[in-house]
């Protein structure tokens, strides 16, 4: 298993390209089930899920081919064919979770699907009974038997009213693609509103989709007969923007993280200012700077535009340097504080009451061996690294390639001493 060797006490200059978003991606290759043309996607990111939901879409008899491109990041990808398998096996689905996606879509086209429910994570349960409830409003007939999802819509879907009680993101997005086919019109109220829902919504609708988005959370989808191919431009990722941000932030410096959206960023850029540091847009770019010394800040982690849970891990390190006392509380997942423990290992000082973890800012971090356990909590341990006196060496690397596309070359592009060492 690979590791990661990082040297700290490096500021950061220059430029760090920001690729499109994982959490877009993924579900709008999901969406290439929907029509038997090709559907081709621009600005993918060359991570781990990708190549997994390829494997996912294959098996479900679709092809998935790479188109030339240039560029030192990102991948074009052509998906299309006809659906020849419809279900989804336990050993695809409980490597990732999003291979969930595939249930709404399958249904809608096929009237049927086996899909294996996914399991829990390292971040929590994360059950999908939002999603089985939203579909069963749509008509499918569902069942669960030896830790599989039967379900049927021999008569096909028919549009309906669903209230979301969470607005839950997966969710969403599976009802939202399989009311594209179904018979009259749906509406999803209290949707999420994560800006990945806007892309998915956009690459449906240049499909043929017929979708609303009423603001405040209600999507409308009035169903139509088929969709036909597109090509789309994935979203830039958010979270990789803001992770790197906070690694300006914690190592000092001024970075231009390009391709960034302010817009997309939600709290995060508050968050950031009321920390002390400088976030502005500008022409293709968002500039991150840090001037002087880094404040403590309360976060509560929310749905969009509230502060993302997916940046808790990346911001809690920054907080650990800061100066004073600072609190971060997670409202979305019930065990996303695992970086804690590493992160104490280098130094910080982070109690865990419950949801909430009280962080104690120390003036510095110091290397040590630490391990990566799910995505986000792996860049935290990096972003320490990168502040830390002496080495960090971070094991368990795999969990950072599922999500992030060649860190170790964006960070040293930047003055940052970092490298991959193959294991
Ligand atoms: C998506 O997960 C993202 N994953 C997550 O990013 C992200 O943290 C999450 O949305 C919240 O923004 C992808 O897009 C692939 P949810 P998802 O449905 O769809 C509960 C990352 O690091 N819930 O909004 O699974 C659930 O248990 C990953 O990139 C139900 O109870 O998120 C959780 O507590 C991690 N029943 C909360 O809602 C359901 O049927 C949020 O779930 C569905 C969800």
């Amino acid at each position: 298993m690979d590791r990661f060797l990082i040297r700290g006490g490096r500021p950061l200059h220059g430029e760090i390209q920001i690729g499109g978003a994982k959490n877009s991606a993924l579900k709008l290759l999901v969406a290439g089930l929907l029509t038997s043309d090709r559907v081709v996607l621009d600005n993918v990111p060359r991570i781990d899920d990708i190549g997994t939901m390829r494997l996912l879409l294959e098996q479900h008899g679709l092809t998935v081919e790479e188109v030339p491109g240039e560029g030192p990041y990102g991948q074009t990808l052509s998906v299309g064919g006809e659906i020849t398998n419809t279900e989804a096996p336990y050993e695809i689905v409980s490597k990732m979770r999003a291979s969930i996606l595939v249930l709404g879509p399958l249904l809608a086209r096929c009237g049927e699907a086996r899909v294996s429910l996914p399991g829990g994570c390292a971040i929590g349960t994360r059950p999908v009974d939002l999603h089985l409830k939203g579909l069963e409003a749509l008509g499918a007939e569902i069942r669960l038997e030896g830790g599989y999802i039967d379900a049927r819509a021999p008569g096909g879907l028919v549009g309906a009213r669903i209230v979301l009680p969470f607005a839950s993101v997966g969710a969403t997005e599976n009802l939202l693609m399989a009311s594209t086919l179904a018979v009259g019109r749906t509406e999803i109220v209290n949707a999420a509103r994560e800006p990945e829902i806007a892309d998915l919504v956009a690459c449906l609708v240049a499909m043929g989709a017929r979708i609303m988005d009423q603001g405040s959370g209600t999507l409308v989808i009035d169903g139509v007969p088929r969709l036909h191919g597109a090509r789309h431009a994935v979203v830039s990722d958010r979270i990789e923007c803001g992770t790197y941000a906070c690694a300006v932030a914690i190592a000092g410096g001024d970075v231009r993280l390009l391709g960034g959206q302010i817009g997309h960023l939600g709290a995060v850029v508050r968050v950031l200012e009321e920390a002390g540091i400088e976030v502005a847009q500008e022409e293709g770019a968002i500039r991150v700077r840090r001037g002087g010394a880094l404040a403590g800040v309360d976060v509560m982690t929310e749905p969009y535009p509230g502060f993302p849970t997916d940046m808790q891990a990346q911001f809690m390190a920054l907080l650990s340097v800061a100066d004073g006392a600072s609190m971060m509380t997670e409202t979305i997942f019930e065990n996303r504080f695992m970086h804690v423990p590493e992160l104490n290992r280098m130094g910080a000082r982070i109690n865990v009451h419950g949801a909430s973890a009280i962080i104690r800012g120390v003036p510095a971090l110091s290397g040590a061996q630490v391990m990566a356990t799910d995505l986000r909590a792996s860049f935290s341990l990096i972003l320490a690294g990168l502040a830390a006196s002496g080495e960090t060496v971070l094991s368990r690397v795999y969990h950072l390639d599922r999500g992030y596309e060649a860190v170790e070359r964006k960070l040293s592009g930047c003055g940052a001493v970092i490298e991959r060492i193959r294991g």
